[in-house]
């Protein structure tokens, strides 16, 4: 049993990259078996999961439509905010009944709730019931796991993270779009947020394997790559490379479309700018999070911008890269903010006018040093605070959207839409979801459309042919 220690995030100093090459070959020894998985949280996660899906189905699992008829479950859980750690506790109600219900069911616990040492003892006393736990840091350690004798509950979560491991075959969502990591963990320690507890040290995987990775995607026919990291910047501090020739490089490898999530305001360089405005395939699209328009609040969460610097930053992405869409994260009701403070939001919301923007309710992290501040805002005032700005948001989205009413866009069409299916879906280079009327032919072109409908969180268009 290893458990997870939150105490080893304070003391991670320099230290060298530790890079393992995995060789695995498993046995299908559970054909016939039956898995369900849910993912909650970011976009790690969503990639993580293929990782968990691939090692489930070297085993035998094969996917179950529902859970009902499952012999595993897979809960990839998230910790940034309590909303998230709420669903995924609601849920495993639900696993425990079907275990008492049936001769053969196991639950399995991954993600950023597992590094959590207080949700783990949780685990060990209320939630006895899950078979095995495992961290973000050993999903390869799963199929080990699962072939062992459970008649007690397996709890291997590691926080200690000086590895970076190569050769994880994943079983991807989409054939047409791809993560790939280029960067694991996080060292900004925003005072709020637990990823740097929950992910570890920031660790750069090597450029090499990361244009191998892109290359073998192109020749399976990928449209779209999607680099991620917590702060894709910060690319290659760790083994003296830089992110804008990693994504020059990617560039280079004739991917169709190349973003990347998540930047962070403190040190976007000129470099990244250009390399962005002179490839078309790199997509002009950036997701920029701003957490709050208040320089006071900017320093609590050590933030390291102030209001000044990200307006500066975000004019020159406007004037130098034609067309780009940017969006953004904001936080409100952080310990501390007034009235004055949220007004200094919504007036950084009025001068970016954002193409879109994700908007949050402070959420107290144990062991981060904002649960800790002093907090006096009532939680009305905060979730009025969240109505007021989302208003906002909306509006400026909208206006975005119809500023491409009529206009020929190009669009990557990546399935047949949920609720009509006469429509396809897919987005514009910008990151903009559109619904146009089609077959499933076009699924995987990149097509061009007529924009015909503008609504704050999608447009609707037509193919030309
Ligand atoms: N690495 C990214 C953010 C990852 S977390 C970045 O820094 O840009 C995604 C978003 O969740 C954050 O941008 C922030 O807006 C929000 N978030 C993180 N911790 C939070 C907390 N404790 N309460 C509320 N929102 C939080
Ligand atoms: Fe969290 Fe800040 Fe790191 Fe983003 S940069 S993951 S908000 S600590
Ligand atoms: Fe959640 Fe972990 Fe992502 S806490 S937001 S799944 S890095």
């Amino acid at each position: 049993m290893h458990l997870p220690d939150l105490s080893i995030a304070k003391e991670r100093g320099k230290k060298e990259n530790k890079y393992i090459t995995l060789n695995e070959n498993y046995q299908k020894v559970f054909t016939g078996q039956k898995y369900f998985l849910r993912t909650y949280g970011c976009q790690m996660n969503v990639h993580d999961s293929e990782a968990i899906r691939s090692y489930l189905e070297v085993l035998g699992y094969s996917p179950a439509e529902d859970i009902n008829d499952a012999n595993i479950v897979v809960l990839n859980t998230c910790a940034i905010r309590e909303n998230a750690k709420d669903k995924v506790v609601g849920f495993l109600g639900k696993c425990k009944y079907l275990k008492k219900m049936k001769d053969n069911f196991k639950i399995v616990l991954a993600g950023c709730m597992c590094e959590q040492p207080d949700f783990i003892k949780e685990v060990q006393t209320k939630y006895n019931y899950v078979d095995i736990v495992i961290g973000t840091h050993n999903i390869h350690d799963l199929p080990k796991l699962l072939l062992q004798d459970l008649d007690t509950q397996k709890i291997e979560v590691y926080s200690n993270s000086d590895e970076v491991i190569e050769g994880i075959k994943y079983k991807r969502d989409s054939e047409i779009t791809a993560w790939v990591n280029i960067q694991l963990g996080c060292d900004k320690f925003c005072t709020y947020c637990i990823v740097p507890y929950t992910r570890g040290r920031e660790r750069s995987r090597k450029k090499e394997s990361i244009i191998e990775e892109v290359k073998h995607l192109v020749n399976h026919g990928y449209k779209e790559v999607a680099l991620l990291g917590q702060n894709v910047n910060a690319y290659g501090k760790d083994i003296n490379e830089k992110f804008s020739d990693l994504l020059e490089g990617v560039a280079k490898t004739g991917i169709e479309r190349v973003r990347f999530v998540t930047s962070h305001p403190w040190n976007f360089t000129d470099e990244m700018i250009d390399v962005i405005s002179k490839y078309p395939n790199i997509m002009p699209y950036i997701h920029l999070p701003i957490q709050s328009g208040s320089d006071k609040i900017l320093k609590k969460m050590n933030r390291r911008y102030t209001k000044e610097e990200y307006l500066e930053l975000f004019s020159k992405m406007k004037e130098r890269i034609p067309n780009v869409a940017i969006t953004t994260d904001i936080i409100v009701g952080f310990p501390g903010e007034t009235e004055e403070d949220f007004e200094e939001t919504l007036d950084i919301v009025n001068k970016c006018q954002f193409d879109g923007a994700y908007t949050f309710v402070f959420s107290p992290r144990i062991g981060t040093p904002a649960s800790l501040m002093k907090d006096d805002t009532p939680i009305n005032i905060k979730e009025e605070r969240l109505h007021r700005l989302n208003e906002l948001v909306n509006k400026y989205s909208k206006l975005n959207n119809q500023k491409l009413l009529n206009k020929v866009v190009e669009v990557l069409v990546l399935g047949v839409s949920e609720k009509d299916n006469n429509k396809v879906y897919g987005y514009t280079d910008t990151m903009k979801l559109v619904n146009i009327k089609g077959s499933k032919e076009i699924i995987g072109s990149i097509i061009k459309v007529k924009i015909t409908d503008a609504k704050s969180f999608s447009l609707d268009g037509e193919y030309i042919k």
